[in-house]
């Protein structure tokens, strides 16, 4: 049997992604158009300059994808877009462009939940497959998964019950004036700083299995500068993104941890934004390592939205049949929520 040659668009927040993967998982071409030069003057993603900014680079993200691929349209077999968790406008933006590209040729469409698409792309890259436990730390989710072989889409065990981590860089990145995007901003002043040098609170060790939290944390760093009473200097902030970005790292690898011994699965897989954080590869590679646990981490790039991982998550529902018809009833988006996942149609 010859497999098709899959199409991933990834338009959730604010990167316009398209990734072409053969039938065998091989990457043909990835392309990422960043708005951050949208964004940036207001602090953060805006809804609505994102969904232009993904309508006016979209045709040319997937024009490029096919030009590095070698390939005309109709070399494509499949198109899978993500479906959500996302910014609705930002989503709806690439759903139409998945269904018409997808209406034009008459090939199966497939929604994709982009979470598990930031796990299972991480896995593939890594040359590993279901069972493993997955984590996602991206801008808007925090969250372990539980995926067993044979499994149609993994079970989610656990997730914070207020900012996500990455929303925790953000955030924590405008309160010491470093712009955004936060994570790499916090990451690179922590660089030069002393990670022992304030102490905050480790966000969640404390709450029940696999739950988490990171606003306290925030709200420990706003009120630690609240406290000095001025502006910190350069040294300061460096300690205080330092210090800030040991808690994350510490916390992710505790539930990390307590996540693997409650599935007692031998492999770990990250992915998300967050996962390109240096301090946070360290501490999640260390817990595994204690337990002689193999950990995939995304690869320099591949961390934070693209299209690829979207059609490798697209390769993986196909494969179980799970599709629709790009002539059926169209693709409905979501912001957030598991159950809403719109599942395809079996052959
Ligand atoms: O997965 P992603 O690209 O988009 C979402 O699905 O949200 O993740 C974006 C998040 C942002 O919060 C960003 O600040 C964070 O990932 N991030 C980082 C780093 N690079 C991106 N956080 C910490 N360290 C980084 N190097
Ligand atoms: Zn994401």
């Amino acid at each position: 049997m010859e497999w098709p040659v899959f199409l991933g668009i990834e338009t959730s927040c604010d990167e316009t992604g398209c990734g072409i993967v053969s039938g065998e998982g091989e990457v043909l071409a990835g392309v990422v158009a960043s708005q951050v030069a949208e964004h940036e003057r207001f602090g953060g993603v805006v809804p609505e300059i994102a969904s232009r900014a993904h309508a006016e680079a979209i045709v040319g993200v997937i024009d490029r994808s096919l030009a590095k691929a070698g390939m005309e349209p109709g070399d494509i077999g499949v198109v899978a877009v993500t479906a959500g968790p996302g910014l609705i406008g930002p989503l709806l933006t690439g759903i139409a462009a998945a269904e018409g590209f997808a209406g034009a040729l008459g090939i199966p469409l497939i929604p994709v939940n982009h979470l598990h698409a930031h796990v299972y792309g991480t896995g593939v890259a890594g040359g590993v497959e279901p069972p493993y436990t997955g984590l996602v730390i991206s801008g808007g989710h925090t969250a372990f998964y539980r995926w067993e072989e044979g499994q149609e889409a993994p079970q989610l065990l656990g997730t914070t019950v207020d900012d996500a981590a990455g929303e925790a860089f953000d955030k924590v990145a405008k309160i010491l004036g470093l712009g955004y995007p936060g994570g790499p901003a916090v990451e690179k002043a922590a660089a030069h700083g002393d990670a022992w040098a304030v102490k905050f609170p480790r966000p969640g060790v404390k709450m029940e299995g696999l739950r988490m939290s990171f606003s306290g944390l925030k709200t420990a760093v706003l009120y630690h500068v609240r406290e000095m009473g001025r502006e910190p200097d350069a040294v300061e902030k460096a300690d205080i993104a330092a210090s800030f970005q040991r808690a994350v790292a510490e916390a992710l690898a505790l539930k990390s941890a307590r996540a693997l011994e409650e599935t007692g699965h031998r492999t770990f897989v990250a992915g998300g934004g967050v996962a390109a954080n240096g301090a946070v590869r360290e501490a999640l590679a260390g817990a595994c390592r204690e337990t002689g646990v193999r950990i995939v981490l995304p690869e320099a790039g591949m961390a934070g939205d693209n299209g690829v991982m979207v059609a490798q998550m697209g390769r993986f529902m196909y494969n179980k049949g799970l599709w629709i018809s790009p002539a059926g009833a169209g693709i409905k988006p979501y912001a957030g929520g598991e159950e809403r996942m719109q599942r395809g149609r079996r052959r």
